[in-house]
């Protein structure tokens, strides 16, 4: 595996000592229905603000103390709550008491890092996607969440959509029939020489006030690099591309859709093709993932034209069920977004299209509702492990320019 090395072992001693303290979890605040929910921030940088903001929208939510390596983003929280206790060391956050819960919204390298010390903390979690930066990763925050109690959701807000909801239904009074296959895209387009995601750097990015060390988690030690601190989504050490930016967002829809195992194959192709501008992720990818019981699926995205937005097509043998987001229309040249079924008329003559109706959960307000409740959230771990295996086998399969299995992902995993 790529992550077989230093990072690696890093990783698992971490994991271990975080499995022992979750062994002995602090005893946590039980919350009543009307509580007041504190919560710590992990990680205040774009998502991480539009996170907290909407978790204080909710009302009787409060932000207590915010955890970053960059003084930038301590001061940015004090504009939100004034009163907020600022950290650069997440452990010192979660070391306080009148913390119940905590949003993790890091660059994806340290996600699991934060994922597993939250949960040892005994606090609740909100995880932003992707759940890891790895296999191995996504697997120990799998079995650190198993053993806990703690209410934990991750970033995926499809799972609390409408057209989730109104796909199910449809499938479920059999109206697609037998789906072999489903179609998937994503598009995005950015003015010629502007490479998509890419950040300028602010005057106040220096080394001191940036805890490079903490950003770097276990990385080669390196002199302080503003640019990668900032654009470390254009980077593999740090990264997964866009396939974990945003296929992790679709694979997980159409893998709770249509409630799939993990694909037991995937391949991935593609390049930097758009914009050279020393990225390491590819811009341009096709990915294909093999499931059991004769599925295929297929996601592509291109980062130079955006004319079809996003959008799954399930291809049934009684009929199709298309979800659009900013698609251009073909024939009107409009807009579209919304989720539809079409009949196939060789197998269902009489059937009609539907438009769905159902609309949209807050995913926020729906973690927050099971922090009070105690019930499971809309995007548990569960999916945020399968979403990630899926989007880590494609990643490997381009990296290594070969087919990569479940088995050799499995087999790697037992002998390393
Ligand atoms: N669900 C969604 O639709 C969605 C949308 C955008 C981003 N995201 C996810 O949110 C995460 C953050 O993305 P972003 O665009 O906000 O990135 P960002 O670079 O703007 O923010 C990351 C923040 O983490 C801080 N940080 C770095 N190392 C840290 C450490 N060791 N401890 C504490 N803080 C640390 C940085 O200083 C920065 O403020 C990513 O995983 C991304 O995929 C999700």
């Amino acid at each position: 595996m790529i992550t077989k090395d230093i990072q690696r072992r890093e990783f698992l001693k971490g994991a271990a000592a975080s499995a022992a303290a979750i062994a002995v979890l602090p005893t946590s605040r039980v919350l009543g229905a009307n509580d007041r929910v504190r919560l710590g921030a992990i990680g205040f940088g774009g998502r991480g603000q539009e996170d907290m903001r909407e978790a204080l929208k909710l009302g009787n939510v409060e932000f207590v103390a915010v955890a970053d390596v960059y003084k930038r983003r301590q001061n940015e929280a004090k504009q939100v709550a004034p009163g907020v206790k600022l950290f650069t060391d997440h452990r010192r956050l979660l070391d306080l008491k009148d913390v119940d819960a905590v949003i993790v919204a890091s660059p994806l390298h340290i996600h699991g890092r934060h994922f597993l010390d939250t949960v040892a903390a005994g606090k609740d979690l909100f995880c932003e996607k992707t759940m890891t930066w790895s296999i191995e990763e996504a697997e120990a925050c799998r079995d650190a969440a198993r053993k806990s109690d703690r209410v934990i959701q991750v970033g995926l807000q499809h799972q609390s959509s409408g057209p989730l909801a109104d796909s199910k239904q449809w499938i479920k009074e059999g109206m697609t029939g037998k789906i072999t296959h489903v179609e998937s895209w994503m598009s995005r387009n950015t003015p010629r020489g502007k490479g998509q995601w890419v950040r300028s750097v602010p005057p106040d990015c220096t080394a001191a006030n940036v805890d490079w060390k903490l950003f770097l988690n276990g990385r080669r030690d390196r002199p302080f690099d503003p640019y990668k601190f900032i654009n470390w989504r254009l980077y593999w050490e740090f990264s997964g591309g866009n396939v974990t930016e945003n296929m992790v967002h679709q694979i997980a829809l159409i893998m709770r859709t249509l409630e799939l195992p993990l694909p037991t194959a995937a391949y991935m192709s593609g390049g930097v093709f758009s914009e050279r501008d020393g990225r390491e992720v590819p811009d341009t990818i096709a990915v294909t993932l093999d499931f059991p019981n004769d599925l295929t699926v297929t996601w592509q995205s291109t980062f130079s034209n955006s004319h079809y937005g996003l959008g799954e097509r399930y291809l049934g043998s009684h009929g199709t069920i298309e979800r659009l987001a900013g698609t251009t229309d073909m024939v009107t040249g409009k807009s579209q977004t919304g989720v539809w079924y079409f009949p196939e008329k060789v197998n269902r003559p009489n059937g009609a299209m539907v438009e769905g109706q159902t609309p949209d959960i807050n995913h926020m307000a729906n973690w927050i509702d099971c922090i009070r409740s105690r019930k499971e959230p809309n995007a548990p771990v569960e999916i945020g492990y399968r979403s990630a295996v899926a989007a880590h086998m494609a990643n490997l399969a381009y990296r290594r320019t070969e087919r990569i299995t479940l088995e050799a992902v499995k087999r790697s995993a037992t002998t390393a």
